[in-house]
């Protein structure tokens, strides 16, 4: 296959400096020759080194097809996810290169690699791709998460790391943690009082998504329903069509879309992606922009004065000359942001977010071209038998020896939670303590075990998911004197 070379050269754009200008034409003759010179050297060992690159191989995988790469391969799999790591597993690679149209995806199982890609060459790797999915939930790029490099993402980091997540922003929002704990408690010990023959056996896929559903909202918001909810604290109509939307959006973002890897069939929805996208993100937009639009007012014509939330947070921010920081579409994407990560609490997807390659490099003596897409399998990394003893066993003391400190971050990238580097979660703290909350409160409150009828949990993966095939239902019974549950 023949490789592209040097193409970031083509794209070099002249760089704005501090240097005093002459106006003497022999200056500035003398400095045209000093740029001129510059240039050519770095030409010169662009050109070289990128020899260098090139003498390595790409890491192996199947035989691409000119112009539409793996394409068909793929589009005859159910489930692409399985198909790569089945062919990962085939061809006994722990990195291998797909081209898919006119991508080269690179999946990766190995801890080692994961950190050379994420942590050695962190800066070459910080970029994310441009596709439909991604351009539509964040509103073309106005978020962090989905954003590629630039000035956008430098911005709404800035945000995020100073006014959302903060340490002092942590404190701030505890009591709403708790309210929100528990509202889960109570919500299960009404359940065990419930009639009879249904007597505590609790959707635990329902709860818990409600849980980071309803906290979210109240973070953001200060409201943890967008209607009337249930009486038994449960979710009512408007919250379980906000929460299948996320979800909806989470199954299909980063997707392998056809028009992903070949942009000029972009418009034609050939695999129904793009209209599902929009559904979904109009259903979030109906839900969260009349809440946007209603408190931007109120800050403006004076009738809020108190800040009671993260919308709060976002509207009242200034830039240096005074002027509100971020704009309205800003806050919007935003939200959005916030609400999804919070839904990584359920693993869902088998790849962490892809990372994309700004210039032609090397890892693990491989050659790895520009606006490649590296994904790091979740799975294949949680479960390689060379780190893991008994990978697919569930053996929590695994984590205990050798340290009185267990943490929910992995920076060696032997599994992935929160990711590493200059791409790596920036909601650590809150998405550790609402993961913490929820297991204490809920193991806290109630014994749990199989429900009547059940002999065995059935683990079947969904086909088109990660998820459980058929929701988690277990049988809860209050554990503590009756004066302890809230609300009783
Ligand atoms: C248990 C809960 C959470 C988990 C497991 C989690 C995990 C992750 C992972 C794996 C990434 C991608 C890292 C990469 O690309 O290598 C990420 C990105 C990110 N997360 Fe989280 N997250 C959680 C909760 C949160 C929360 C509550 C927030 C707060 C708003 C948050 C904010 C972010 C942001 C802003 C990024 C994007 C960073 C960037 O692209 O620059 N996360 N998270």
């Amino acid at each position: 296959m023949k490789i592209p070379s040097n193409r970031y050269l083509l794209s070099l754009h002249p760089i704005k400096t501090n240097l005093k200008l002459y106006d003497d034409p022999l200056d500035r003759s003398m400095q045209q020759n000093a740029v001129g010179y510059f240039s050519i050297t770095l030409f010169y060992f662009t050109i070289k080194s990128n020899k260098n690159i090139e003498k390595h191989p790409l890491p192996p995988g199947p035989k691409p097809w000119p112009i539409v790469g793996c394409l068909p391969t793929m589009l005859r799999n159910k489930s692409v996810p399985r198909w790569i790591h089945n062919l990962m597993k085939e061809m006994n690679t722990e990195i291998a290169c797909i081209r898919l149209g006119n991508v080269h995806v690179i999946p990766v199982t190995c801890p080692d690699i994961a950190c050379e890609f994420l942590k050695a060459k962190d800066d070459i790797f910080a970029s994310r791709p441009n596709i439909m999915s991604a351009k539509i939930v964040s509103r073309d790029y106005l978020t962090t998460v989905l954003t590629p490099i630039g000035d956008q993402w430098t911005k709404m980091k800035k945000v995020l790391m100073t006014q959302v997540l903060s340490s002092a922003g942590h404190h701030w929002l505890y009591r709403k943690r708790v309210e929100e704990a528990d509202h889960l408690v109570h919500y299960v010990y009404n359940q065990c009082k419930k009639v009879v023959d249904q007597e505590g056996i609790i959707n635990l896929r329902m709860a818990t998504q409600h849980y980071c559903a309803n906290l979210v909202r109240k973070m953001m918001f200060n409201v943890r329903f967008l209607g009337e909810g249930m009486e038994d604290g449960g979710p009512g109509f408007e919250e379980e069509r906000h929460v299948e939307a996320i979800f909806t959006i989470l199954n299909h973002l980063f997707s392998f879309c056809v028009s992903d890897f070949l942009p000029s069939l972009v418009g034609f929805d050939l695999d129904g992606h793009e209209r599902v996208m929009k559904e979904s993100h109009g259903i979030i937009n109906k839900y969260h922009d009349p809440i946007i639009d209603q408190r931007v007012q109120q800050w403006k014509d004076g009738t809020k004065k108190d800040v009671e939330d993260l919308l709060d947070v976002l509207i009242t921010l200034k830039d240096d000359n005074g002027n509100p920081l971020l704009s309205k579409d800003e806050i919007k994407a935003q939200t959005t942001a916030c609400a999804r990560e919070a839904f990584r609490l359920h693993p869902i997807s088998p790849f962490n977010v892809p990372h994309v390659s700004v210039v032609d490099t090397t890892v693990a003596n491989y050659f790895i071209p520009k606006g490649s897409y590296v994904l790091l399998s979740r799975q294949g990394l949680g479960s390689n038998p060379k780190i893991w003893d008994e990978p697919l066993k569930f053996k929590p003391e695994r984590h205990l020896s050798g340290t009185n400190n267990v943490v929910l971050t992995e920076n060696n990238l032997r599994f992935i939670s929160f990711s590493t580097g200059k791409r790596g979660c920036k909601g650590v703290t809150l998405g550790t303590s609402m993961t913490i909350m929820l297991f204490a409160r809920l193991l806290q409150g109630f014994t749990w075990s199989l429900p009547p009828d059940q002999s065995c949990i059935d683990l079947t993966i969904a086909e088109d998911s990660m998820a459980l095939a058929k929701p988690l239902l277990a049988l809860a019974k209050p554990r503590l004197p009756p004066h302890l549950y809230p609300g009783c």
